[in-house]
């Protein structure tokens, strides 16, 4: 019974448990399947050299448990019910799995994820330690709905600092990113006198369901070479705002000094709401980013951050910085939706923050990513002469307008079978301005090196080539 893969170690006792062991295991991996007979107590006991009642016992074990059924003159089979586990490794030869996932391809220029292979894994680990380590018992209770305290205060300097953000800690919110800070501003929004929100034109297709579902009024707002179009907000309906006013998502370009401007006497002229998404203003490489709107107006401006982009997004962990009328309601919503962030997190975080991690992560992926921005830049040019790249040198994607006449989803396609993911920009566009925008895409360079960035690149091209032709 060689193949059953029953290895006992006589030196431990307790044989029975171990053949049972083995049995379940063979079970749920599904080198036993349903059905299967398997050998008499006693050709077992005398392959595995031990004695019968040893091997009884075993079955009896894996009868009663319902793994095994026993029945006179049928001899002993794997029961009906008897399933492998649903993550057990599949057997050589049974048919794939729907649910298996996709091999990821070989160049994945997805945007909107951060190099994930950085994370700082192990000085995260010591600031999770140490929050650990040195917090008091009564700190893992339900904590304020607002965030810790001295999360609040880290961030509010971080913030003020960098950001040249107005950020007190009683303006701090913590959330689980910009998009629950965003979708439970919508829920304020909703509430109030502000139903209809502007939202730039293109813009993230990610927020697109959320924004749908949010019950508000969703108008949109042209951006162009300067940022949003403040004069066409002007002429809408709309209150409120969302805008990335440091690097325009999709597009990259930033908004001009003068649309600054103007956004901000917008929002004073009809006492309305500018909802700031910081997503990834930390990262400019031809010069210091640009400070947030917040710090200019910040009783008229949301700012939104979270370190999706400058750590990971599975931590789910961001901030809204709010006048304090509506960091006060941010903070009842929380009370009144889930009770607050994850309390371990937002210390870890704490204490990132605190011993400098932070920055020292930021300062390494920002060399990182300026590198891999420009080798990709470059390639672009020697293997897409024809295509331009809009916005400026900022942080995790390129926004690559393709040669005219160029057919978008037959690039994308044609991408895919060179092994290269790219992301087609139309969805991005409202169904309006789509059908005018160039055909263009938006590839995320954070997680390929410059070589594969290079490759990348070249392959594109070829894909392109042949979307002109085709
Ligand atoms: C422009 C933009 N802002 C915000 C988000 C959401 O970020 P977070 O992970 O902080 O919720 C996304 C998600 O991809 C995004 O594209």
């Amino acid at each position: 019974m060689t193949d059953l893969h029953l290895p006992l170690d006589r030196s431990t006792g307790r044989l029975a448990a171990q053949i049972a062991a083995g049995f379940r295991a063979a079970v749920r991996s599904g080198r036993l399947t349903a059905g299967t007979r398997l050998p008499s107590s006693r050709d077992l006991a005398r392959d595995l050299d031990v004695s019968r009642g040893v091997v009884v016992t075993a079955y009896e074990q894996l009868t009663a448990e319902g793994f095994l059924v026993a029945r006179r003159g049928d001899g002993t089979r794997v029961a009906p019910l008897a399933r492998p586990d649903e993550g057990a490794a599949p057997r050589p030869d049974a048919p794939p799995r729907p649910r298996d996932p996709e091999p990821p391809p070989p160049y994945d220029l997805t945007p909107g994820r951060p190099d994930l292979s950085a994370f700082p894994r192990e000085r995260w680990i010591t600031a999770a330690r140490a929050a650990l380590r040195t917090l008091a018992h009564d700190a893992l209770t339900y904590p304020d709905p607002a965030g810790v305290p001295e999360l609040r205060a880290e961030l509010a300097g971080y913030l003020g600092r960098v950001r040249a953000a107005h950020a007190d800690p009683d303006r701090v919110v913590i959330m689980n990113g910009v998009a629950h800070g965003l979708s439970a501003l919508l829920a304020l929004l909703r509430a109030g006198r502000h139903t209809a929100l502007a939202v730039e034109d293109p813009t993230s297709v990610r927020q697109l369901p959320m924004l749908a579902s949010a019950g508000v009024r969703i108008v949109r707002v042209p951006v162009d070479g300067e940022g949003l179009d403040v004069a066409a907000l002007a002429r809408s309906e709309a209150c409120a705002v969302l805008v990335t006013p440091a690097h325009q998502y999709p597009t990259g370009v930033v908004l001009s000094p003068a649309r600054r401007a103007a956004l901000i006497a917008w929002a004073r002229e009809v006492d309305g709401l500018i909802l700031e998404d910081d997503y990834d203003a930390e990262f400019r490489y031809d010069r210091d980013p640009v400070g947030c709107l917040q710090g200019v107006d910040p009783d008229r401006v949301v700012l939104l951050g979270s370190v999706s982009k400058s750590l990971a997004p599975a931590l789910r962990l961001g901030w809204a910085v709010a006048p304090p009328s509506i960091a006060r309601r941010l903070r009842e919503h929380r009370a009144n939706s889930d009770l607050g962030a994850p309390v371990l997190e937002q210390y870890a975080l704490t204490e990132f923050l605190r011993g400098g991690g932070y920055d020292r992560h930021l300062r390494t992926m920002r060399r990182r990513y300026r590198g891999r921005r420009d080798a990709l830049a470059e390639a672009l040019e020697a293997h897409l002469p024809d295509a331009t790249v809009r916005g400026v040198s900022a942080g995790i994607h390129l926004y690559v307008e393709l040669p005219a006449g160029c057919d978008e989803d037959e690039v994308v396609a044609r991408a895919a079978q060179e092994g290269v993911a790219v992301t087609g920009a139309r969805t991005m566009w409202s169904a309006e301005r789509a059908g005018d925008a160039p055909p263009a895409l938006v590839l995320g360079y954070a997680g390929l090196s410059e070589t594969r960035l290079v490759k990348a690149a070249e392959l594109l091209g070829r894909a392109v080539t042949h979307g002109a032709e085709g």
